[in-house]
């Protein structure tokens, strides 16, 4: 039997299992309660409480503005629903880029205060040091390389990464870096499908891609953006499962009829 079938929670080791046995890891976002209870009755393995949660919850341009008070209310929100799914909460930006110290004191209020499993960092060498600081707490910590948002007045623009062969060295190099530091998975974001498989192949952590092809361990994409919630963001990577926009339009128009019209509530519908 598979070993995901036969777990009933989600654990590092269990992913490392999965990724010795060849079983692809499924990894979406979630933000709220009622999400990720859904979510984790599906049966999906990781729950990432993604930054995104800028984007998709809060309407900012890109994931800075969210705090670490903000990640630690829709993770505990995640946690609350989960019984089986590793929950990994992503550490925002300006928690822990400034010294190891502030790091590991981010992670920490993260596992306390939310209950999270795990916490989820980007960058390479140049945040090491922390990584192995909150490694030595006993926090799990999965990495994320490539395309990486909170970096994006870095980079301008939201293109594929890693593209040319010195960025891809380095990307290489980081993720080298990272494993040996002990990261029990990596993300990777946006970068050509053939540099995601050499990684994926040469390291022996799960390596999770979006955008990054199907030569990993396994994929994560936004929730919302793969039910088609949002109907403004179609980039080539993101396979939509439904359109829950026109869904959603639909529903919400028919009631704002049947309101306006009298028609709700009907006899059997009031007390
Ligand atoms: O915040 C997020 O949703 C992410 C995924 C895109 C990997 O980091």
């Amino acid at each position: 039997m598979s070993v995901h079938k036969e777990v009933k929670k989600i654990t590092t080791h269990v992913l490392q299992e999965m990724k010795m046995k060849n079983e692809k890891i499924a990894m979406l976002t979630g933000y709220d309660y009622s999400m990720a209870r859904i979510l984790d009755k599906a049966g999906i393995d990781i729950i990432l409480v993604g930054d995104s949660a800028s984007n998709v919850m809060a309407g900012h341009e890109t994931t800075l503005p969210i705090t670490l008070n903000e990640m630690i209310y829709h993770a505990s929100s995640v946690v609350r629903a989960v019984d089986r799914a590793l929950v990994v909460v992503d550490l925002p930006f300006g928690s822990y880029q400034g010294n190891s110290k502030e790091a590991l004191s981010s992670a920490i209020r993260i596992m306390k205060e939310s209950g999270g499993h795990s916490v989820k960092l980007e960058g390479g060498k140049e945040i090491l040091e922390s990584i192995d600081r909150i490694l030595s707490a006993g926090i799990p910590v999965m990495g994320h390389l490539g395309l990486t948002p909170q970096s994006i007045y870095k980079f301008g623009t939201y293109t594929v990464r890693a593209k040319e062969e010195d960025e891809a060295n380095r990307l290489i190099e980081d993720a080298r870096l990272l494993e040996e530091a002990g990261c029990f998975a990596l993300i990777l974001e946006k970068i050509p499908a053939k540099l995601a498989a050499k990684v994926a192949k040469e390291l022996t952590i799960p390596v999770i891609g979006i955008g990054a092809g199907n030569g990993v361990d396994g994929q994560v994409l936004v929730s919302h953006d793969m039910l088609g919630i949002n109907n403004e963001f179609n980039p080539r990577f993101l396979r939509k499962y439904h359109n829950l926009y026109e869904e959603m339009m639909g529903s919400f128009g028919a009631y704002i009829n049947d309101v306006r019209s009298g028609d709700f509530p009907n006899e059997k519908e009031q007390y």
